[in-house]
């Protein structure tokens, strides 16, 4: 068993809680010249896991590998290097991540060469450090959020000392930016606009994974979007845990999330969509930049989390139920036809049969046109995961099913409202069950299935709806 590490530095959550305010100084990646030939002839497997932000790492990931010479595959068994980009935010999300590397170690004790790599959130927290370290000999390499950059120092590392190599930084860093990024969409992009959050939410990892909220410059998202809108492309989605406080840290200057929005639009790039709103931030001149223009989709992505307000604050989300519903109200005015999406946590400690009702009822009267539900998870760290007044789990699955059967039937009610219209649709791929239909998404971010070439992957077209079902539409192209 190999347990020695050339490199070694370990997280503490402790740490990622503190916040240090102000700017942040922005670094710009450059591959030293004695990692270009690093890949050369070897290959690498990707797998990133959990929300938008760590596919976009992932991304990153690949295209600093690429940049070594390294050739991306898509099997365990051709691997030279298999990189873990994982995800923290429930206790369920790391199991599969440590079933995948239970299932490795025949392959690693076949392939000693094989490098394994577990990145992303899991590594931020001791716990997983710690388990990693002494259980899981396998894993070669882990580091975090922090340092992706780092990653050929950590591969010339491993090779040249044949050693494991551990370094997690507590406090983030620079932002870094120039990074090579592999897009795995010739039409449709994520774009990082802020890293990390500041909003203590007491059950969420988040705030320790990936540190303190830091804006990126509008100058260099504005610059992205313009060379991917020259390139082509029709969608981008701009990604932070909270987009509504972009710009915040800014100190010598005011703009914030509307004034991005605004000027991204204007590059004229057909489709503009975001994740994640927060309802305490959203502002009216966020909903009137996004009644103003027609490329910012009319979908919007807002979680509640909860319809209780006794729940609200124990979570620390900073609004009310009421001032919720007054925001989705003002912004039905501006927005006439917008989707409303959410996330519930269920279970959460102290939750009564009573606050459960509230979220049923909030649930009902958002009318809410998707949601992803989940049980609370107590996660080791955070302020909830001490909470005494925990929920009995055979309680919170039953509230779940309750809740989404709820949820399902405004699913189906926000795809009803477009049954027989003609709609915009941006074709992704095929269908992947049923290899004869293609697959897009409308404006309103619904799922449409219907016959057609593959040149118009990557297209818009227009589309009749033909039938309205739970999960899908159905429809015809018209010329
Ligand atoms: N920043 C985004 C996304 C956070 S993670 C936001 O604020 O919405 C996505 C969702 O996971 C959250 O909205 C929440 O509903 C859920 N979640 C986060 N921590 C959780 C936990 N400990 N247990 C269960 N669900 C959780
Ligand atoms: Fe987590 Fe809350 Fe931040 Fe979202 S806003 S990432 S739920 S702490
Ligand atoms: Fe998961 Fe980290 Fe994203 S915990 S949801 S991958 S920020």
């Amino acid at each position: 068993m190999r347990k020695k590490f050339a490199m070694y530095d370990v997280p503490s959550l402790e740490d990622a809680k503190k916040r240090k305010f102000g700017e942040t100084a922005v670094l710009n990646f450059t591959l030293d010249a004695k990692f270009k030939e690093l890949g050369k002839g070897k290959t690498y497997v990707m797998k990133a896991y959990g929300c938008q932000g760590n596919l976009a790492d992932g991304e990153k990931i690949s295209g600093i590998m690429d940049s070594m010479g390294y050739t991306e595959v898509e099997n365990d068994e051709e691997a030279d290097v298999m990189f873990f980009v994982t995800c923290a935010i429930r206790e369920k999300a790391e199991t599969r991540i440590y079933g995948e590397l239970g299932r490795l170690k025949g392959l690693k004790e076949k392939k000693p060469d094989l490098r394994i790599v577990l990145c992303g959130c899991m590594p931020q927290e001791e716990v997983t450090v710690e388990k990693v370290s002494n259980t899981y000999t396998q894993v070669d390499i882990m580091f975090g959020t922090h340092n992706i950059h780092k990653l050929p120092e950590y591969l010339y590392e491993s090779y040249t000392k044949n050693l494991r190599v551990l370094e997690v930084f507590s406090k983030e860093g620079e932002i870094v930016e120039e990074i090579p990024q592999k897009r795995g969409n010739p039409y449709k992009a994520w774009i990082d606009i802020t890293y990390g959050c500041d909003e203590f939410c007491t059950y969420c990892i988040v705030p320790y994974t990936r540190g303190k909220e830091r804006s990126r410059n509008p100058e260099a998202i504005i610059k992205e979007v313009s060379a991917l809108a020259k390139a082509g492309y029709k969608e981008v989605t701009l990604l932070g845990e909270n987009v509504n406080s972009y710009g915040n840290d800014f100190q010598d200057r005011k703009y914030t999330f509307g004034n991005l929005l605004t000027d991204l639009a204007e590059i004229g790039i057909p489709r503009i969509r975001f994740t994640t709103s927060h309802p305490k931030d959203l502002d009216v001149f966020t909903m009137e930049v996004m009644a103003r223009y027609p490329n910012i989709m009319p979908h919007l992505h807002l979680p509640v989390q909860s319809g209780s307000n006794k729940v609200l604050k124990k979570m620390n989300r900073k609004y009310t139920r009421e001032i919720y519903l007054e925001k989705i109200e003002k912004l039905k005015k501006l927005v006439p036809s917008i989707s409303i999406t959410t996330d519930i946590i269920v279970g959460f400690p102290g939750e009564t049969e009573e606050d459960f009702e509230d979220t049923m009822s909030l649930v009902t009267e958002a009318g809410f046109e998707g949601a992803y539900t989940f049980v609370y998870s107590p996660r080791t760290g955070t302020p909830a995961a001490t909470f005494t007044d925990q929920v009995d789990p055979v309680v919170s699955k039953q509230r779940l099913h309750r809740l989404n059967e709820v949820v399902n039937a405004g699913f189906a009610k926000g795809n009803k409202r477009f049954d027989g219209k003609v709609v915009s649709v941006l074709i992704d791929g095929r269908n992947e069950k049923k290899e004869h239909l293609l697959r897009g998404y409308t404006r309103h971010n619904k799922i449409v299935d219907l016959e057609g070439p593959d040149s118009l992957i990557g297209k818009l077209v227009q589309v009749k709806i033909t039938k309205a079902q739970t999960w899908n539409l159905e429809g015809q192209i018209i010329d």
